[in-house]
């Protein structure tokens, strides 16, 4: 890939990921209203959650590159910052399951906190222009039945996953404060969408039924997600990277209709495939369980014009229907590590659900 004028080259970290490969193809297509002004350098380390089968169909265009590597190798991010083409990183790139952060602690520590703070220098020490820090809305820890979460709202995470994302949170807006280097920190809710891991409520969910396999729901099922589809996400990302203010965090949200029970998406998506509600068994519930999350978007609304644009509705259909005519997809990750871990998660939970 060689640097075309007036195009800038980004590096995407995590891009082999869910969200990060969504919003690779995203920016690279015509649905980005600033298509022809990037480039792409995908950076990530294939974990389990990493596949190149996300970026399929993207090897060929000259606007994008894949390069294998860990966030945490200094000496591999400097060589890749240090010609001075990358202009701006995006970092999504994580471990990013709460389930597995209840048994792995330290691994989120180390790629969370720890890789964060590597890219965050390096993009100092090379003078790069921008620093966008995706993060999450988990940060500020559970809601009870009111309320939304505002910027300001302090943190207050419940879990090792969103413990380590406020540390890097808070590593990245150091980096504004210390140095004056240009960081914009993004929280979102939860997303779903194509190329989602099967271990995250939706995928696998979509996953289990059409294998006519039980669905696990964590306790009463009551707990609340805001759902946002992946393309309104990169749709933010894409304004907070050419218009967000340095040094600021802005929260990115569904619509208030988005906001649902786990117990009726588990509905909603059992009517859509035609699958029976007996497929449904409440397991027990998830450690330190966050009852709900709600954000309050006005800030990249009146700051950046952002707002939702995919009813919950419509993306589940087109999610669905993606994982229909995915299926070579689905098998060829439906293996190896996440059979370990689906042993150690799920079907011990079933087990004792039905005892
Ligand atoms: P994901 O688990 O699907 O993907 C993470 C990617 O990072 C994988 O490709 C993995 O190989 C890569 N990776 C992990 N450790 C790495 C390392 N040390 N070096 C290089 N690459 C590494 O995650 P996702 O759901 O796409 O989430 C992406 C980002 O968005 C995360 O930072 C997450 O906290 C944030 N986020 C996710 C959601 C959601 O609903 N999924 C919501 C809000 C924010
Ligand atoms: P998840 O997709 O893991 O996202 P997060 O924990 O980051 O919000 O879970 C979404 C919700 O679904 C959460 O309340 C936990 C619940 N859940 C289940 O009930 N069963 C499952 O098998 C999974 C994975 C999640």
């Amino acid at each position: 890939m060689s640097k075309q004028k007036n195009v800038k080259k980004i590096l995407v970290t995590g891009g082999a990921g869910f969200i990060g490969s969504n919003f690779t193809r995203w920016m690279l297509s015509s649905d980005c209203p600033s298509n022809n002004k990037y480039e792409i350098v995908v950076l990530d380390a294939l974990t389990y959650a990493g596949n190149l089968g996300n970026l399929k169909g993207l090897e060929s265009t000259n606007s994008f590159e894949f390069v294998k590597g860990d966030i945490r190798d200094e000496v591999l991010i400097n060589n890749l910052l240090k010609a001075g083409e990358i202009s701006a990183i995006v970092h999504f790139a994580a471990e990013s399951h709460v389930d597995r952060s209840i048994v792995d602690p330290l691994s989120f520590v180390r790629t969370n906190v720890e890789g964060t703070q590597v890219l965050l220098h390096a993009a100092r020490m090379n003078k790069l222009e921008k620093f966008i820090h995706i993060s999450t809305d988990e940060v500020y820890g559970s809601l009870g039945p009111t309320g939304s979460f505002v910027e300001t709202t302090p943190l207050d995470p419940s879990s090792a996953y969103s413990a380590s994302k406020a540390a890097s949170d808070l590593l990245a807006l150091a980096a504004y404060r210390t140095h004056g280097q240009h960081v914009c920190v993004t929280r979102c809710t939860n997303n779903y969408g194509p190329y989602q891991f099967p271990e995250k409520l939706i995928p696998l969910f979509i996953n289990n039924a059409l294998n006519d396999k039980p669905l696990p729901l964590y306790g009463n099922g009551k707990n609340i997600r805001s759902w946002l589809y992946v393309d309104d996400h990169s749709d933010a990302i894409l304004r907070v990277l050419e218009n967000g203010r340095a040094g600021e965090v802005y929260n990115i949200g569904g619509s208030s209709s988005a906001e649902i029970e786990n117990k009726d998406v588990t509905v909603k998506i059992l009517k859509e495939l035609g699958k029976p509600s007996t497929l449904i068994r409440h397991v027990e519930d998830r450690l330190g369980h966050d009852l709900r999350y709600s954000v309050d978007y006005t800030k990249i609304k009146q700051e950046l014009g952002w707002e939702p644009k995919v009813s919950f509705d419509d993306g589940i259909k087109k999610t669905i229907a993606w994982y229909l005519a995915n299926n070579d997809w689905s098998k060829s990750v439906l293996s190896g590590e996440y059979l370990n871990f689906y042993d150690l998660n799920y079907s011990a939970r079933l087990k004792k659900a039905a005892n």
